[in-house]
């Protein structure tokens, strides 16, 4: 990271300050607070998690300094994306009237935020763009918050929002962490395998949710080794974490994530449901349709072990299959 980098994480802490004092002392504030409170959280995780309140105005954030700091402050703003600059150079506040979900780092420095709009409204999220603190592919809501709140860390769940990182925690599961509005990367599933060789993604029960456990079947089948264990866990069509976790409480919560496939049992699921098996060819199109899945495991463990699932499963010698695998991979021009 240059010298520049570093001279924004002062900024971001001192706007994060004072979102969350306006959260305390603006009037225009109270309905943030009503709105948090019927969402059921309490002062407490509110504090935890830095929530704050974006003012309703043009200009809050440049009168952070004094007169003659404002044109240094602005640009550094500006670089932050906390301002918008208009194509005359004039500048104005990104978030108004927001609930502001601050992103920090693994070292706790404030990189991003995420705004709520109050109750309805559209969008409901702004976040912060990409800048050169703030890369969305690599950073993860409630990553620093969690590592913070825990002694040791042996499973991490991934959400989708901002809320239901912090629904949880309000119902004391602190292991949660949300993508920012992007899929799961390589690079969010290499930083969590880090910290702990169990995760479990939790996913919306719709159709999006199902064509998201796909992408991440890509991303972390060449991830797994050892010890490693990826669980799927499908929520109630309508369901996020955080009204689930609201309906059924967190015991029942966590015992529906101790019980979510895992990925290699998902995987075979998934390929028996995409063909008709009770025919003559479908065992025979598991096979074929399992073969970029194949080549994509690099523990060799489980490369086997998937093998041997697919032999059975397509009624073939699995001598006999490892070599019809091996000769189409190079017949292929
Ligand atoms: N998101 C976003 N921009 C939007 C909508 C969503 O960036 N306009 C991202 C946010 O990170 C959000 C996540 O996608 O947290 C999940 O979206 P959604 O399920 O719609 O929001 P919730 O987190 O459920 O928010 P809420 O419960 O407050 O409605
Ligand atoms: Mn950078
Ligand atoms: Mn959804
Ligand atoms: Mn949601
Ligand atoms: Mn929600």
């Amino acid at each position: 990271q240059s010298h520049q980098h570093k001279d924004l994480f002062p900024v971001m802490e001192k706007v994060s300050q004072f979102y969350q004092q306006q959260l305390r002392v603006n009037p225009q504030a109270k309905r943030a607070i009503q709105y948090l409170k019927d969402r059921g959280l309490s002062g407490e995780i509110a504090k935890q998690y830095a929530i704050g309140y974006a003012p309703e105005q043009w200009h809050a954030l440049i009168k952070l300094a004094d007169q003659p700091h404002q044109q240094k402050l602005e640009k550094d703003l500006v670089e932050t994306g906390m301002l918008i600059e208009k194509e005359n150079g004039q500048t104005y506040d990104r978030f108004r009237d927001r609930i502001m979900f601050p992103i920090r780092n693994r070292r706790g420095q404030v990189i991003g935020f995420g705004g709520r709009i109050i109750d309805k409204g559209e969008p409901k999220y702004l976040n912060s763009p990409e800048t050169p603190l703030f890369h969305k592919s690599k950073e993860l809501y409630g990553l620093y918050e969690m590592r913070h709140q825990l002694r040791s860390i042996d499973q991490i769940i991934i959400v989708e929002g901002y809320m239901d990182v912090v629904a949880l925690a309000q119902f004391g599961i602190f292991n949660a962490v949300a993508t920012l509005g992007t899929a799961t990367t390589s690079d969010h599933l290499q930083t969590l395998f880090r910290l702990c060789p169990k995760i479990i993604f939790c996913f919306d029960g719709d159709r999006a949710g199902k064509a998201a456990a796909l992408r991440a079947l890509n991303h972390a089948l060449p991830l797994i080794k050892d010890t490693r264990e990826i669980r799927l866990m499908f929520l109630p069509d309508g369901e996020d974490p955080d009204s689930l976790v609201r309906k059924i409480g967190a015991a029942e919560f966590i015992q529906r994530s101790d019980q979510a496939k895992t990925l290699f049992d998902y995987l075979i699921e998934y390929l028996q449901s995409q063909v008709d098996m009770n025919t003559f060819e479908g065992p025979a199109q598991l096979v074929h349709l399992a073969k970029p899945y194949l080549q994509s495991i690099h523990d060799q463990v489980l490369k086997v072990r998937f093998e041997a699932s697919l032999a059975k499963l397509s009624g073939l010698d699995p001598a006999q299959l490892k070599q019809i695998l091996q000769s189409e991979v190079t017949a292929t021009p």
